[in-house]
């Protein structure tokens, strides 16, 4: 078994039907079969007390939530699972998969909702304790393809409802973020699953590399 010192925490992003429930199980199994303790999970839930939330939040009844509420709520989900299951499965040498994590916070209510983006970000690194991912993926979507493949499936939440606009935003705002931050790699999901398969796993294996080379490195040169 792939032992990883301090674990590597990779999270999945984008914008509604880019196609991250289909890679994610993916990932995890071709992981699995390098060798690697793998944990998948996903935002808001992936706890008893995240998933409460993420039903508040996402029950289409709930229209009158503000968009503060709303960016506090997930955060609440958020320090739950950190503190509960990210972490601990860390700090085990595990490889954590996230089906979105705080990035998702700044696209959608920050980008999406125009909020104070500054306070946004205090707020995410409040709940996260500072913790940041490895790697990041940005499934990339046209806000029209995703959205017509969002419709042929049977989850349709109150985020999912927004109006285009409010997803045209998110999708810039993604794009932004990933343009700045070397941590993310950034694929073209209006393409065929195969084709978004092999570009994940290239972007994958090739980070996971550097990172392995890195800790070794840094291993040697405290033995030294
Ligand atoms: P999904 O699990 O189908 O991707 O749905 C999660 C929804 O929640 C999606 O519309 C994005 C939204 N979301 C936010 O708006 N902010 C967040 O911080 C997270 C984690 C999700």
């Amino acid at each position: 078994m792939q032992k990883l010192n301090d674990g590597f925490l990779i999270n999945l992003e984008g914008g509604e039907g880019c196609g991250k429930t289909t890679h994610v199980p993916y990932l995890v199994e071709y992981l699995r079969e390098k060798g690697f303790t793998v944990y998948p999970t996903r935002e808001p839930g992936g706890t008893s007390i995240g998933e409460q939330i993420r039903d508040v939040i996402h029950d289409l009844k709930n229209v009158d939530i503000h968009p503060r509420t709303e960016t506090l709520l997930y955060q609440a989900a958020r320090s739950q699972i950190v503190e509960q299951v990210i972490r601990p499965k860390l700090l085990e040498g595990q490889i954590i998969i996230c089906d979105r994590f705080y990035d998702s916070t700044i696209a959608y209510q920050g980008f999406g909702h125009q909020q104070d983006i500054k306070a946004v970000h205090r707020l995410v690194d409040y709940a996260t304790g500072g913790l940041t991912p490895d790697l990041t993926i940005l499934l990339d979507v046209d806000v029209e393809v995703g959205q017509r493949r969002k419709e042929s499936s049977d989850e349709w939440n109150r985020m999912d409802a927004m109006d285009k606009e409010f997803h045209e935003r998110v999708r810039k705002g993604y794009l932004k973020m990933a343009e700045v931050d070397a941590r993310w790699i950034v694929i073209n999901a209006n393409n065929g699953i195969q084709e978004v398969r092999r570009d994940l796993l290239e972007g994958v294996n090739k980070r996971l590399e550097l990172f392995l080379n890195l800790v070794e490195g840094v291993k040697k040169s405290a033995e030294r």
